[in-house]
């Protein structure tokens, strides 16, 4: 019995993770439950992908250090991934000190072996921001298919990696100039050197690892193609530092370190073990055996990675390199599965632009994690490009997990409660059905050896298709009076039935089959790395039993249909981009915030309390107000904020109200909100007001009016202490962490009261409705 080490590929912490990202996760999870079921020593590891340029400027962007920006991300990763019930032996980081160990070690080994490079290099450098460009921080044309879409280390079209200096027209991302060349030194990694040493071990390892065809036809055609050296430095900050002399300015590239996290998140579970006290482990015998004590005796280690096909020769060619290029004996790549794309309605998923069911939103439909889980299994892209409609979602999720499967279980369960007291019937084996369901569950077994989740997947329907067949021709409503010998063995056989399909289908759907298999008063055991089994728990073992189980206990429905109505809602509510989404979504000044920051919308645990601790509300009268020239919506007023100096915001008001509506006004003004530039103009923050619709259902917005209170008076909530002190400067995420309602004509916040000079703030047209 292999050992085996499962990793998928490791998430950008710079975003939120998409249904297409998810993929590799929940197969790698399925493996992983697969292997754990079957008895296989599992270790499934994976983390997010911190560090690189993309960090650190959405760091800049949004105010805070890239350290913060992860720790915020790394925590909504998390929350996502456990709400779809991925069980990692460990989910860790790659700034941890782990990564930068071993990534250290790596390099001064591959130094020592020769196989490190320095040049000194022509690069693009922005005069206009006064860096140099990174990877992905230019874009012009593709010099190799012309498109011209192509970013600085890869072209998405065509898929060549591109080095930053070959693309046609180039531009800075973040400021749109021509950037220009300028010299500095970098570090490479002489891949030539180690081109033959790689071509002997892919031949070999691709055909005993199985790879998908996908993995297979880009590394042989990146080899045929000839290895170039790859630069591994970039001039950043936030980043692995090189040990090198001269280097000190530099950090590693992050697609050198990356991959190293699987070995370094795989020691940081070690390391955690001993810190917490608890029987540990030799992260080698996982990832060099050959030199770990531990691993003598034990079984092989086979490394299972599963990842989108644009990560391939990331995983077949240069991490593998990198490994085979230092003098220690890697555990390398065993099996390669590599999806295709999954696409969304007409177009990609695509996180820069916000296109697609992203995993916040996934959450917020109330379609149960399983149901989500069943339709990317049912449909996994892996030959083939697959594209999510929710029609198709709808029809599959109705048709097949809840029409097949759910009313199998349902049926069955049902007619065991009914009609038999909720004891399961005594009754011999049907060996005739047995013989056909063993044959599908065998070839389960060898689906899933190989990762096939998909095809395995599908033989599960194919049994529980049995099983409704079984049940219709059987007609055991007629038959419990006048035969009541058949319909006892056909219950009977189907429940044992339900048991098998419930192991068979738990890796993909743990949640589901774990409460039907608690009908039956049995768990499963799939204990994770270095836990204790389930005393009694049900694994892959006990498939084709046929004993055991006894009665049935109040089972209840858990999939609920889909209706049209409701995926078309859906449908509208994730169609475009989420800037798209947040335009139709917000109807005032909220309007003209970033994408980015909507993809943050978390609301704070207690919003009083966060409100005292952070946000600065005062009064300020309008003393002016013109019309932003560069936008149809923006109003620039400038206020007399009660500091002695005028004070400049932006509000999208002006498809609501008339500048005479708003001049001369005292409104609350969230006034520690950080500067914004909106369409030229740099808005010092931002008036609130409540939205609601008129008699006609028009959308309407009344901002909130404080006219008894001079300019400058703080606004607080009932009860807190009007000399609070707070940040001088809060994001805009810290802003929307609060929620400030409109509760019977009456503003609060978590139903406490805001006050201005101790009085209440009340609204003319708004009764119940959200401010912004
Ligand atoms: N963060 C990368 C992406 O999302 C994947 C990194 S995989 C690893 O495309 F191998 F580098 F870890
Ligand atoms: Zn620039």
């Amino acid at each position: 019995m292999k050992r085996k080490l499962i990793t998928s590929a490791l998430p950008y912490v710079n975003n939120i993770p998409h249904l297409g990202n998810l993929i590799q996760m929940l197969s790698a999870d399925v493996f992983a439950r697969f292997c754990r079921s079957r008895g296989y020593e599992t270790m499934y590891v994976c983390g997010t992908d911190e560090y690189g340029t993309a960090t650190e400027t959405r760091a800049i962007e949004m105010k805070k250090t890239p350290r913060e920006l992860c720790d915020y991300y790394y925590g909504e990763h998390t929350k996502i991934y456990d709400w779809f019930h991925i069980n990692f032996d460990k989910f860790g980081r790659t700034s941890n000190e782990e990564c930068t160990e071993i990534t250290q070690m790596l390099f001064k080994d591959l130094d020592a072996k020769g196989f490190i490079k320095e040049h000194t290099n022509s690069q693009l450098f922005c005069p206009h921001c006064n860096m140099f460009l990174a990877d992905r921080f230019v874009y012009g044309t593709c010099p190799k298919c012309g498109s011209t879409k192509a970013r600085g280390d890869q072209c998405d079209d065509c898929g060549s990696l591109l080095d930053p200096v070959e693309l046609k027209e180039p531009k800075c991302a973040t400021c749109g100039s021509t950037p220009v060349v300028k010299e500095t030194k970098h570090l490479y990694i002489d891949l030539p050197s180690i081109s033959s040493n790689l071509d002997s071990w892919m031949k070999k390892a691709s055909i005993e690892g199985r790879w998908s065809d996908n993995a297979i036809n880009i590394t042989k055609a990146w080899i045929r193609d000839g290895l170039n050296e790859r630069a591994i430095t970039r001039d950043l900050k936030w980043g692995i530092p090189v040990p090198k002399e001269g280097y000190e300015n530099k950090v590693f590239y992050v697609w050198f370190n990356a991959p190293i996290g699987y070995i370094s998140i795989t020691k940081q579970l070690a390391d955690e073990l001993i810190q917490k006290s608890k029987p540990s482990f030799d992260w080698k015998s996982w990832w060099i055996p050959s030199e770990s004590k531990e691993a003598e005796g034990k079984d092989e280690v086979e490394l299972f990675q599963f990842i989108g096909k644009d990560n391939i020769p990331f995983h077949t060619v240069i991490f593998p390199c990198t490994l085979l290029g230092s003098n220690h004996d890697w555990t390398k790549l065993y099996h390669m599965s590599s999806t295709e794309y999954l696409n969304y309605e007409s177009g990609k998923f695509s996180k820069s632009r916000g296109v697609g069911v992203f995993g916040t939103d996934a959450i917020e439909t109330g379609i149960k994690a399983d149901a989500w889980r069943f339709y990317i299994f049912y449909n996994r892209p892996e030959k083939q490009d697959y594209q999510f409609t929710w029609k198709d979602f709808r029809e599959k999720y109705n048709g097949e997990l809840i029409g097949n499967l759910g009313n199998l279980i349902n049926r069955t369960l049902l007619f065991v409660t009914k009609y038999y007291d909720s004891k399961i019937p005594e009754a011999p084996v049907d060996e005739e059905l047995w013989s056909k369901i063993r044959e599908h569950e065998s070839k389960i077994t060898e689906y899933l050896e190989w990762a096939d989740l998909k095809d395995a997947f599908h033989e599960i329907f194919a049994i529980s298709d049995i099983g409704n067949k079984a049940f219709q021709d059987g007609e055991p409503w007629k038959t419990r009076t006048e035969n009541p010998e058949a319909a006892a063995k056909l219950i009977h056989n189907l429940c044992y039935m339900i048991k098998d399909l419930m192991i068979l289908a738990h890796p993909y759907m743990p949640q589901f089959t774990e409460t039907i298999l608690s009908y039956f008063g049995k768990k499963i055991n799939e204990p994770k790395y270095g836990e204790a089994s389930v005393a009694d728990g049900l694994c892959w073992k006990d498939i084709g039993c046929t004993e055991g189980l006894s009665s049935v206990e109040n089972p209840s429905v858990f999939f609920t249909p889909l209706d049209q109505k409701t995926a078309d809602a859906f449908k509208e509510k994730f169609s475009g981009s989420q800037k798209a989404r947040e335009e139709k979504n917000n109807k005032n000044s909220k309007k003209e915030k970033k994408s980015s920051e909507k993809a943050v919308p978390v609301l704070a645990e207690n919003q009083a309390d966060f409100f005292n601790k952070n946000i600065e509300l005062i009064a300020a009268k309008i003393v002016k107000i013109e019309n932003n020239p560069d936008s149809d919506k923006l109003y620039v007023e400038t206020l007399d904020d009660g500091s002695g100096t005028e004070r400049i915001i932006q509000s999208g008001l002006r498809p609501y109200l008339k500048s005479e509506e708003l001049l001369g006004k005292t409104i609350v003004l969230a006034a520690n909100l950080a500067p914004r530039k909106m369409r030229g103009i740099e808005s010092r923050g931002m008036l609130l007001a409540a939205d609601y619709k008129d008699a006609s259902g028009a959308d309407k917005v009344e901002p909130l009016d404080v006219s008894w209170a001079k300019p400058g008076t703080k606004i607080i909530l009932a009860g807190s202490d009007v000399n609070a002190v707070k940040p001088q400067e809060i994001s805009a995420d810290d802003f929307f962490k609060v929620q400030i309602k409109v509760v019977n004509k009456t503003a609060e916040i978590s139903g406490v009261k805001l006050l201005a000079d101790g009085k209440e703030i009340t609204t003319v047209h708004a009764v119940n409705s959200e401010v912004n």
